[in-house]
């Protein structure tokens, strides 16, 4: 008999994992040591509905407000919102609120799926600003200032400019001169910050985009921070998008029944920020360097760096070295009990949290190192060519990496629809998303031609074992219909 979910989730926590994934609170540990054992411990009891007192998420008064009174104060900005359908819902409703029907929005082409479905619900023209690539890993790097001014330039009519940063693996964009780009022209700029709610408390660089300017701002305060899953805060910092236009698409796009298990997170998360935040985040940026420092020190250990753009907190992990992709350094460092968050390629990325202890870094880098041991030491002894070093590294696996950032023409959505076998959609026109997951970025958009490198490329990523979503399980798609 098949698992269920609640019998895999307690077998999980038995195993006493270390979390380098989503969300960042990694377990109860961190509640409990700054003393919230009596939210735990009476958990089922607080999930309620709006009963006298408890105030309501779209109209708030009270409590609710108190809580987005206090992410205000901690972001510096106009207002906070809290937010019950992740960043997902914050970005579909920021961009509804700043791009009327039938207008253009510049965005990334890198954006997250959210953002793409964003278009097909407000009737919405994309303009695609595409990211400079990080050529060794053939992933997406940061978006120019100057690549934003040409779009907006050959676009004047655009309304509002969206982009991530940090992106999936840590790279930041230039808000700052983003933002003099999209303000000069009087756009709006709202940046995708779901990786980045932890910048704003980090010292250094690089800076949150409310610091450098964002019109608004959405944070995954569930993935670094320490609230929950699908708990999220927007942050409205202008006077270029209109509030009640805004507030009008949150509750459109909400859930009419917000967990209040997910809004307590939220309200324990901006507590422990406010009473704790000096300390967590200095112990946590302590952890990361002193990380960084040793594994440097590991032979045949790569961490990926983009000197100026890089969240640090986000480790890209390449050991292609001792011939190792990112899938297989995942299954060894499982067998280890440490679980990651994203491959591509020979990349692996382990996402740390604010509820990663100094021991998870420890652990992380003893898995790191005795795989290396183990792998320098089979080479020795196979073919005694001298300690493993760089000389032999594989090249790095970036077959597809040119793809995703192809710039492909963009036809008229397709009305009519068809799922045909996607063997059978060479030539033939997307018409669902094809989103390989993570990183949730679509590779494929509605409107874009499928040619038989795509093709090839999906049916790969398919045969790994990853999730691509808008491939079936029998390897249909669906496409434009004559
Ligand atoms: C870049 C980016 N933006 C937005 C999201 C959506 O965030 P959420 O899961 O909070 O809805 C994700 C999710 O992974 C993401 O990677």
């Amino acid at each position: 008999m098949k698992k269920s979910v609640t019998q895999f989730l307690l077998d999980h926590a038995a195993e006493k994992p270390v979390s380098f994934h989503m969300p960042g609170h990694k377990g109860s540990d961190i509640y409990r040591r700054y003393g919230y054992d009596e939210f735990l411990n009476n958990f089922i009891d607080c999930d309620i509905t709006e009963i006298p007192g408890a105030d309501n998420l779209f109209q708030t008064e009270g409590v609710i407000r108190e809580t987005a009174e206090k992410y205000r104060r901690l972001y510096d900005v106009k207002k906070s919102y809290l937010l019950i359908n992740g960043t997902s819902g914050g970005l579909i409703a920021a961009i509804l609120a700043s791009v009327p029907q039938g207008k253009k929005l510049v965005m990334a082409r890198n954006c997250h799926k959210s953002v793409f479905n964003a278009l097909t619900l407000g009737g919405i023209e994309p303009v695609y600003a595409y990211p400079s690539m990080v050529g060794e890993y053939g992933i997406s790097g940061p978006v120019e200032a100057e690549e934003i001014a040409r779009c907006l330039d050959e676009n004047p009519e655009a309304q509002a400019v969206i982009l991530p940063s940090p992106n999936y693996y840590g790279i930041c964009s230039d808000i700052k001169a983003i933002a003099d780009v999209v303000h000069s022209r009087g756009k709006v700029l709202i940046v995708d910050q779901a990786h980045g709610a932890h910048l704003k408390f980090m010292s250094g660089e690089p800076k949150s985009a409310e610091e450098c300017g964002a019109d608004i701002v959405v944070n995954s305060t569930h993935k670094t921070l320490c609230s929950f899953t699908q708990s999220a805060v927007l942050n409205y910092n202008s006077d270029r998008v209109e509030q009640y236009i805004l507030e009008d698409k949150l509750q459109a796009i909400q859930s009419t029944s917000p967990s209040y298990l997910l809004m307590a997170s939220l309200d324990i998360n901006a507590d422990i920020l406010e009473k704790h935040g000096e300390r967590s985040f200095s112990a946590w940026q302590s952890n990361i360097e002193d990380f960084y420092a040793k594994a440097a020190a590991v032979e045949g250990l790569k961490l990926m760096e983009v000197p100026g753009a890089m969240d640090k907190t986000k480790i890209n992990i390449d050991m292609s070295c001792y011939g190792i992709d990112g899938n297989q350094l995942e299954e060894l460092l499982m067998e280890k009990g440490i679980y990651s968050e994203l491959v591509t390629g020979n990349i692996l990325m382990c996402m740390t949290g604010i509820g990663n202890t100094g021991a998870d870094f420890e652990r992380l880098l003893a898995a790191l190192k005795s795989i290396a041991e183990e792998r320098a030491f089979d080479k020795e002894g196979s073919d005694n060519s001298g300690a493993a070093g760089t000389e032999g590294c594989d090249k790095a696996d970036n077959s597809g990496a040119a793809l995703w950032m192809k710039r492909r023409a963009l036809h008229e959505i397709p009305k009519k629809k068809q799922q045909v076998h996607i063997d059978e959609s060479e030539g033939l026109i997307c018409a669902a998303s094809i989103i390989p997951y993570p990183p949730g970025i679509p590779f494929v958009c509605p409107g874009e031609e499928i040619g038989r490198e795509e093709i090839e490329y999906i049916k790969l990523l398919r045969n790994r074992g990853e999730k691509v979503i808008g491939v079936d399980e029998n390897m249909c798609v669906v496409v434009g219909k004559e």
